[in-house]
């Protein structure tokens, strides 16, 4: 039975191997945001989420180290058990202050969190409505909620609204940037579209925070869409604020109902409070350092300005899709760019749909304007 078994993985590993789709870990040796060390090579890195430099910020690793000695490594424990700190109640509370929300959850990771949002608010009497491009994390909390499940063509407004006619009181969820294109939706009609059938709209922001709206507080606050509009909203601390973990924002009621039933939060050790003490600081720096979040949006203007002539999907997010086609062109390109010294990762199905393997490229506050010269420069060379 057993070599029955591993005969069966081992040609899902061969038959994934043969279409180029096999993914192999890379150890870096270094990491300080700009620039990453491999096998002792240094490379300039356009492949991260650190979009605010925020991972290596001296506080933030200062809040971390302190955070360990005073907390201990972990929590140890789930935290309705033994897990819960101070700390944890002094993120919840930031975070509450920062969005304007009413009560937040805290989630091991943005996974979980999603998963636990689908698969706990939404039972057998809901309907389900997803943009296409979801995330994985959404799609499986859909699939594994027991509600009826209906996805939408990306950002297609009049295929929302005419699944809504059918679906009045249905449950839509999207992204504030989609992780693999790097454009948003128009919340407000989203929005709108939600409010005239009775709706509620679910939000992803874990690429917007940080990067767009006053002091960092993402996509909804940026397009005007007011938190009494969202039903509730999951964002992640391992993006633009450089750390790990999760949260799920909302009404009193949708986060009591969280902390009851989500079984990921439940049954979970709860975060390390030494990380939650570095996420502390590092909403701190994000509110406060307007100059990391202008000198992202500068290098994203400037990226799209000297890149205008290469095929580029639309995007103002740090986000820059550069589609390709084939696993092997992807491939080969990231190869190119890595003989060049620039670190760029190939994105391919099934993260992204058939047909459209491509660079992710992704900009940071600690790039330089010659850093995206040499990538434009590169990249036109190498197409
Ligand atoms: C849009 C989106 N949602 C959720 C997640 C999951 O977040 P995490 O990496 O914290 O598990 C990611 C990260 O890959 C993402 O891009």
């Amino acid at each position: 039975m057993q070599t029955l078994k591993l005969q069966r993985l081992k040609q899902a590993l061969d038959a994934r191997a043969e279409q180029h789709l096999l993914r192999t870990p890379q150890t870096l040796q270094q990491y300080n945001g700009r620039v990453v060390t491999v096998a002792d090579n240094d490379y300039l890195n356009f492949c991260g989420n650190d979009y605010l430099g925020l991972a290596t910020a001296p506080q933030v690793l200062q809040a971390y180290a302190d955070g360990a000695l005073k907390y201990g490594a972990g929590s140890t424990g789930s935290p309705l058990v033994t897990g819960q700190h101070d700390v944890h109640q002094q993120l919840s509370e930031q975070l509450c202050e920062w969005l304007g929300a009413e009560r937040i959850l805290l989630f091991s990771s943005g996974f979980a969190a999603n998963h636990a949002m689908l698969t706990t608010l939404c039972d057998k009497h809901d309907t389900l409505l997803l943009d296409k491009l979801s995330h994985a994390s959404l799609i499986d909390g859909a699939l594994h909620s027991s509600a009826l499940f209906k996805r939408f063509a990306h950002n297609d407004y009049a295929g929302l609204s005419t699944l809504l006619q059918r679906h009045a009181g249905a449950m839509v969820v999207t992204e504030g940037v989609f992780s693999m294109d790097g454009d948003s939706p128009d919340l407000n009609t989203v929005s709108n579209l939600c409010q005239k059938n009775g709706a509620m709209l679910l939000l992803d922001d874990a690429h917007g925070l940080g990067v767009f709206g006053t002091e960092g507080r993402g996509t909804a606050a940026e397009q005007g869409v007011r938190r009494a509009e969202v039903f509730c909203t999951m964002a992640n601390f391992g993006k633009a604020l450089g750390v790990g973990g999760a949260f799920v924002a909302g009404s009193k009621t949708v986060i009591d109902y969280l902390e009851q039933f989500g079984r990921h939060y439940v049954y979970s050790t709860a975060l390390s409070p030494a990380l939650c003490a570095a996420v502390i600081a590092s909403i701190h720096l994000c509110r406060a350092d307007n100059w990391r979040r202008d000198k992202l949006h500068c290098n994203i203007s400037l990226f799209r300005r000297l890149a205008s002539d290469l095929p580029l999907l639309a995007s103002s997010s740090a986000i820059q899709g550069l589609v390709l086609g084939s696993s092997e062109k992807a491939l080969a390109l990231s190869q190119k760019l890595k003989t060049a010294g620039i670190w760029l990762s190939a994105i391919r199905p099934p993260t992204v749909p058939k047909g459209s393997a491509r660079l992710r490229i992704t900009l940071s506050a600690q790039h330089e304007e010659a850093d995206i010269k040499l990538l434009v420069q590169t990249l036109r060379q190498s197409l």
